[in-house]
């Protein structure tokens, strides 16, 4: 990561009420250009109401969110994605009955110059610009995501860790400046979850973008994150690296709260195995 990183993202002094329930109070944190940023904490946490907020579907009580020195207050989702956020979600949603390509084409809509009205006359710089769309699709992309044998394949046909990935170059193919994914490898086998793992790491280094995840898998978390905020019941309650974070006594505590420490301890136990024998 560069030395110089600078803030892309500020999330300040956010909160978000469901009727009475604050499901986020006064959140505060920054996001490092370049860096992957996660945000863990316990079921009800508050992730997911983190992610809406930032991506404007969800309208904070109070507080502010700066994308690049710039409020979003007031800027609705498809703007957003369009100055260069783009995201993936918990449930994947993505058009089941339509193709590989198809869906990852989708991604780029946000950025086609040809308006509606051109589009409608089809005139040959829109025809030419979609071409060039799609070859630069196929090439990148799909090339980069390993995905070239189902791309004409519908996307209910293919296994779940698939259709991840699928949503991962659908995200990509809007060109972000900044990824969000909400639990990319939840309900992912150990195989999956490590070949996620290594798209992450990879859209980071060879594409640039900053990575704010969401993700309930303790040692996928550790293993991949510069950076580290941890939520529970709505309040930020440690932020900073990995290691600080994971020995801090009240995310301990949190997590013991929940009940679920250990068997996310005994899969990051697992993870470090595995790797240790493929590497040998
Ligand atoms: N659309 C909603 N309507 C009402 N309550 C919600 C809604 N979304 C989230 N909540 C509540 O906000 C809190 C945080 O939820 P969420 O952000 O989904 O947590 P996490 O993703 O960390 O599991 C929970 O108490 C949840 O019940
Ligand atoms: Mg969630």
């Amino acid at each position: 990561m560069a030395a110089m990183a600078r803030s892309i993202l500020d999330v300040r002094g956010v909160t978000l009420a469901f009727g009475g329930v604050k499901a986020l109070n006064d959140v505060s944190f920054s996001v490092q250009e370049g860096s992957i940023t996660s945000v863990i904490g316990p079921n009800g946490a508050g992730k997911t109401s983190v992610f809406n907020t930032i991506s404007g579907f969800y309208k904070p009580a109070s507080g502010d969110i700066l994308f690049c020195d710039q409020s979003l207050a007031g800027i609705k989702p498809p703007r957003r994605a369009a100055l260069g956020m783009a995201r993936s979600f918990q449930n994947i949603a993505l058009f089941r009955g339509m193709s590989v390509l198809d869906n990852i084409k989708l991604g780029r809509h946000c950025h086609l110059k040809t308006g509606p009205l051109s589009a409608l006359f089809y005139t040959r710089a829109a025809r030419r610009e979609e071409e060039a769309l799609r070859q630069e699709i196929e090439e990148r992309i799909i090339d980069f995501l390993e995905i070239d044998h189902i791309r004409k394949a519908p996307v209910a046909s293919l296994s779940y860790g698939l259709q991840k990935r699928v949503e991962l170059a659908r995200a990509l193919a809007m060109k972000p400046k900044i990824l969000l994914l909400d639990e990319p490898v939840a309900g992912m086998n150990r195989e999956e979850t490590e070949d996620m793992a290594r798209f992450i790491l990879e859209v980071r280094r060879e594409w640039g973008v900053t990575i704010l995840m969401v993700e309930h898998d303790m040692g996928m978390v550790m293993d991949l994150s510069d950076h580290v905020i941890v939520l529970n019941f709505g309040q930020v309650i440690a932020d900073g690296k990995p290691a600080d974070v994971q020995a801090n006594p009240e995310v301990i505590k949190a997590y013991l709260g929940s009940g679920d420490v250990m068997a996310l301890r005994a899969r990051y136990k697992d993870a470090a195995i595995a790797r240790a024998r493929s590497a040998a």
